[in-house]
């Protein structure tokens, strides 16, 4: 099967096939090609070019005429929490009062309220409910998605939630990745042992998740009233023995250390760094690490914008993703991102829009086959609207441009 998309006013996001990620400044060029076509050959992109040295018609089996629209690689969304039980818009209701987020976990609200209702949820239900958003965030261009467990909390729960993470992954035409998140929160049982709750996730889970090849990274909360510096890195000792490399949720709330310790562990992202100073910025500058930087939390949470601007002074390798969860973001929305992005953290649209393509990909170690437009990757993307220019999707704040999304070579009709 071939697929020619003729007459697009821009191809965006062209890259070489041996760039896998981009570094500080290297994020502001994204080359496109005007007035473009793409030839699409099975599941990958086999050629593209200007207009003028067009294949002939011939040559495809479906034709696609994009006069006035743009096409971009799929938003590739490197951190979420999708699997979920409830919604928590009673939280939502105590923000507007004034409670923080501390304060409302302090309260019972939170992690462990999610983690209350996974506890009872069936495994279909929480498939068929994060199937529902699966299908929303691909409509809003995802098109590779990384999910975390961690409303689990105990042996059994954890285990369902990467179940049903596994279901995903095996349903939908995107690369789903999945991440053990056991140390999110500590459990109400655990309260007044919480070493007990960590030996559990080493000694048993760890190997039991393992042994199903249930996750392909683990990570941590490392946050003051979650899990400590000396904690995290036991955790993250225990699951590298198991292949399980790190992705970890670091300096939302305050500085912690847990930059510099992820850098030092190979952690593939460090996640969050609202909270972040100048030594851990220092930390991560021209390191694999990816800095995941989540703006959409910051606007739910009224809490700090990360510090873009320096990290990308310092060469920093910045990806940009949801962190779709009933919390702290109950959104999953990637165009939302990138327009906070450029709005909040200052980033250009093309800065902002690597970070959601290509470093999102990295960010799962999957840029080798995705986030750009290369000969050879996987033909996912997306077309939009007749567009004025690339800006124009940041700019065009709380709307999707998406009119067509492609994933492996196919139109995506839900
Ligand atoms: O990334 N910070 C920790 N975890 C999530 C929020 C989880 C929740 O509130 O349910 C986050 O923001
Ligand atoms: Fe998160």
């Amino acid at each position: 099967m071939r697929l020619l998309i003729k007459n697009l006013k821009s191809l965006v996001g062209i890259q070489r096939p041996d760039v896998r990620q981009l570094w500080g400044l290297e994020m502001q060029q994204l080359s496109q090609i005007d007035n473009a076509w793409l030839l699409i050959e099975g599941e990958m992109i086999a050629d593209f070019g200007e207009m003028q040295n067009c294949p002939p018609d011939s040559l495809a089996d479906q034709i696609i005429d994009a006069t006035g629209k743009f096409c971009f690689p799929s938003w590739c969304d490197s951190h979420s929490h999708i699997v979920f039980a409830a919604s928590r818009e009673e939280e939502f209701k105590m923000k507007i009062e004034g409670k923080t987020y501390a304060e409302i976990a302090a309260a019972g609200g939170g992690i462990l309220n999610s983690a209350a209702k996974m506890a009872t949820a069936t495994e279909e239900d929480l498939f068929s409910a994060a199937s529902e958003r699966v299908k929303d965030v691909i409509k809003q261009g995802t098109g590779a998605l990384e999910i975390k467990s961690g409303y689990g909390l105990s042996y059994e729960t954890e285990l369902k939630m990467l179940r049903v993470i596994k279901r995903l992954k095996e349903t939908f035409p995107i690369p789903i990745k999945a991440t053990l998140l056991a140390a999110h929160a500590i459990p109400k049982a655990y309260a007044n042992n919480r070493s007990e709750y960590i030996d559990m996730i080493i000694d048993k889970l760890i190997p039991e998740v393992s042994r199903e090849h249930l996750a392909d990274y683990v990570d941590v909360f490392c946050e003051e009233g979650f899990f400590t510096l000396q904690e995290t890195k036991q955790i993250l000792d225990a699951s590298a023995k198991y292949g399980l490399k790190p992705k970890i949720h670091v300096n939302q709330l305050s500085v912690s250390g847990g930059v510099e310790l992820g850098v030092q562990e190979n952690a593939i992202s460090v996640d969050h760094l609202e909270e972040t100073n100048e030594a851990a910025i220092q930390a991560l500058s021209k390191q694999n690490t990816i800095a995941t930087l989540l703006p959409s939390c910051s606007f739910y949470l009224n809490i700090p914008f990360a510090n873009a601007r320096e990290m990308i002074n310092q060469q920093v390798s910045i990806a940009i993703a949801s962190d779709y969860n009933p919390g702290s973001t109950p959104s999953g929305n990637m165009n939302l991102v990138v327009s906070l992005a450029c709005i909040k953290l200052k980033m250009t649209p093309e800065e902002a829009i690597n970070a959601a393509t290509l470093n999102g990909a990295a960010a799962m170690e999957i840029s080798d086959n995705y986030g750009s437009i290369t000969k050879g990757k996987v033909a996912n993307l997306f077309l939009t609207r007749n567009m004025s220019s690339v800006a124009f999707l940041p700019y065009s704040f709380g709307q999707n441009q998406q009119e067509l999304i492609i994933l492996k070579g196919n139109v995506y009709h839900g």
